[in-house]
């Protein structure tokens, strides 16, 4: 039997929002068959017009809104709302980290896994926050343009306040877009790759107030070069590091192996929990410093060291877990799979003075096999993977290891999930709440912090 959903493209609704999805759409249901509504908050009774229709679900768009809630924020412009930057910025605060606190209880939920989920911890002022910027430069109307895409496309709506971003890269991205357009450079298109400029990477220290700028280009040869050099520094005075970065691929990945110092020195300065650090243009460092503070200081917390522990800093970036805890324990080994970042742990141990900890380039779940067929017993575990998550077979070697405690410090609570139900199958199980802490305002990302103990 054919079957017909209860909704039809192009025809017009009244719906109340149950629910928003992990990437912050709305939720209505008609005869139990989902709609998709962008821009439409829990609560609100819209009238929806329906855009397109899936076997299993639709997507619509408001049409008209019929009663509001009361966690709706006025008078954001079109660009924002059009653009993925900020995504949650329709919904006042305390209501996102609600929405975020709920996103982690739902992801347990969904694999029936016991948890409880604490408050998330957000950030007094949650904008400009970010330390860093990866903005793509396309030409618009004939135009070298910086900004954002529009969601789901690869047009490009030109902006020039981030909102998140610390408002010092916002300046410098607007300083740099006028001198390329001055020397009449062409910006990367991506359809034809063809053009010169892809991307402006600025990365700034919140305390030291240095900056990096990386200018990524799909040719070898930056046309006006030195002028473009000369130009960049004298507009911005004391700039630490200007950097090419070479990325000849047909990728969405950002920078490329190749960089080429054009001035100042390859690296910048920034302090985190009382320490130096040193970062690199292709390092990891973590994007909200206010936020990281919190969450370091609750996983350190949460690890309850002693002086005779030995800890594994798994995917240790930079090494900011690594030295952070390294002054409270007996020995740390880090291990992370970009050499760069690797090198900068070794120099940020250095100018810190940190002897015990050693720093690994490899694959987690490569190195953690290795440690333990070598019979290291750590008594604490930190893992902080990226997206994805975690190797079963590392959560296996960790399990074999037989620490006291694992710290998980993770950026997605559906593979969190996930992991924490595989760890269950060796006996480790969570001990206390999961954390939620707000490292990204405005934004469907959520950070966690969990702890696993055998029973
Ligand atoms: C979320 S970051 C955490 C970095 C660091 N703990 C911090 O807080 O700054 C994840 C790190 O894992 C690294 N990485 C990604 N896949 C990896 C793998 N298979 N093995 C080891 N490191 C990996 C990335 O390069 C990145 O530095």
């Amino acid at each position: 039997m054919k079957f017909t959903a209860p909704v039809a493209k192009n025809e017009t609704y009244e719906v109340t929002i149950q629910d928003l999805t992990y990437e912050g759409m709305g939720v209505a249901k008609i005869e139990d068959f989902p709609i998709f509504i962008e821009n439409a908050l829990v609560g609100e009774k819209v009238i929806t017009l329906i855009t397109k229709v899936k076997k299993n679900f639709a997507f619509g768009r408001v049409d008209k809104v019929l009663v509001e809630s009361s966690d709706r924020v006025h008078g954001i412009e079109k660009a924002y709302t059009q653009t993925g930057i900020t995504p949650l910025q329709h919904l006042k605060y305390p209501a996102q980290l609600k929405f975020k606190q709920h996103q982690v209880q739902v992801d347990f939920d969904k694999l029936k896994i016991p948890a409880e989920v604490n408050e998330t911890i957000g950030m007094e002022d949650p904008f400009h926050y970010r330390n860093k910027a990866q903005i793509p430069v396309r030409n618009v109307n004939g135009l070298l343009s910086t900004g954002f895409y529009k969601k789901h496309s690869h047009e490009m709506i030109p902006l020039e306040d981030f909102k998140i971003q610390d408002e010092r890269i916002d300046k410098a991205v607007l300083i740099v877009r006028d001198i390329l357009r001055k020397f009449q450079l062409e910006a990367y298109d991506e359809r034809n790759h063809t053009g010169v400029i892809r991307n402006i990477m600025v990365r700034v220290g919140k305390y030291s107030g240095e900056m990096m700028i990386v200018l990524v280009t799909r040719t070898k040869k930056l046309p006006s070069v030195e002028e473009i050099t000369r130009q960049i520094n004298e507009q911005i005075p004391g700039l630490t590091s200007l950097i090419q970065n070479i990325n000849p691929e047909k990728t969405n990945v950002v920078l490329g192996k190749k960089n080429v110092l054009l001035s100042g020195v390859d690296r910048i300065h920034d302090q985190l929990m009382g320490l130096d650090f040193e970062i690199s243009a292709n390092s990891f460092y973590q994007v909200n410093p206010v936020q990281t503070e919190k969450l370091y200081q609750l996983a350190i917390d949460k690890a309850e060291l002693t002086k005779d522990d030995v800890v594994i800093d798994a995917y240790s970036g930079i090494g900011t877990i690594s030295l952070s805890v390294a002054n409270s324990v007996k020995q740390v080994y880090g291990v992370e799979v970009v050499e760069d970042a690797v090198k900068d742990a070794e120099t940020n141990a250095k100018i810190n003075k940190i002897k015990n900890v050693k720093f690994v380039v490899n694959k987690a779940e490569e190195q953690m096999e290795k440690w333990q067929a070598d019979g290291l017993k750590p008594d604490v575990v930190i893992v902080d993977p990226p997206r994805k998550g975690l190797a079963e077979s590392l959560i296996k070697s960790v399990a074999d290891m037989n620490p006291k405690r694992v710290v998980y410090v993770s950026c997605n609570p559906a593979t969190l999930a996930r992991d924490v139900k595989l760890f269950g199958d060796f006996g480790y199980h969570l001990n206390q709440p999961v954390q939620p802490v707000d490292q990204f305002p405005q934004t469907v990302h959520v950070e966690s912090v969990s702890v696993l103990e055998k029973a």
